[in-house]
């Protein structure tokens, strides 16, 4: 599968933010300094966005980039990426900055992509978008949700919640996405 493009790609090493003036994508890497794009066209998440409250059967918004022949093309992929694709990297970024916070002690990050944004997105192979993929969407979802919930004070259970959001990515990718499992198994907070 194409997600498995990670096992090849350096990108993840250190890899720098590409800047795609024509598109107006920032893309973002593990390691790099973050920095998002507030581009309409790549839709980063508000509580305004639809992507926000859409489900399984929303029907996927064409020609938006990241579909279909409009790959979100950047030095790091030449092929480009998928809507999906994109919006992991993104949750990928947010998972580490949301352990810094756990470890810390500290409030959690502004969301930027919001975690319900997966479930309407386009991914690289159409047969991805099923109904396991949708449950699994939505139990990474309410993950995420509990541990917004957990006061800071209460450390452990934070690092419990955090840790069950690292097992909900890890469960969806056992099923959809074998290669970045042990990177994101060594997102997990140790106690
Ligand atoms: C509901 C299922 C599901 C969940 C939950 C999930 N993923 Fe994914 N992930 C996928 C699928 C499917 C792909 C392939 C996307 C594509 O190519 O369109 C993917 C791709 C990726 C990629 C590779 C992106 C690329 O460059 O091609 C990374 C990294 C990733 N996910 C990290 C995460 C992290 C971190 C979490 C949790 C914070 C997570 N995923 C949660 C299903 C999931």
């Amino acid at each position: 599968m194409d997600c498995c493009r990670y096992d090849t790609c350096p990108r993840w090493i250190g890899c720098v933010l590409v800047a795609l003036p024509l598109l107006g994508f920032g893309g973002a890497c593990a390691g790099s300094s973050v920095q998002r794009s507030t581009d309409s066209d790549t839709k980063v998440a508000s509580q305004d966005d639809p992507s926000v409250r859409c489900t399984f059967e929303s029907p996927l918004t064409p020609d938006v980039l990241g579909s279909p022949g409009k790959p979100i093309v950047s030095a790091i992929n030449p092929n480009g990426d998928s809507e999906l694709a994109w919006v992991m990297r993104e949750m990928l970024t947010d998972l580490k900055q949301a352990k810094e916070a756990v470890e810390q002690k500290a409030a959690l990050p502004r969301e930027l992509v919001h975690p319900n944004r997966m479930r309407c997105s386009w991914p690289t192979d159409p047969g991805t978008r099923t109904v396991v993929f949708d449950v699994m969407a939505q139990g990474y979802v309410s993950q995420w949700e509990y541990l917004k919930t957990v006061p800071t004070t209460s450390h452990t259970d934070r690092v419990n919640a955090y840790n069950g959001v690292v097992t909900s990515c890890v469960g969806c990718h056992t099923q959809f996405c074998q290669g970045p499992i042990p990177m994101i198994e060594s997102l997990k907070i140790g106690q």
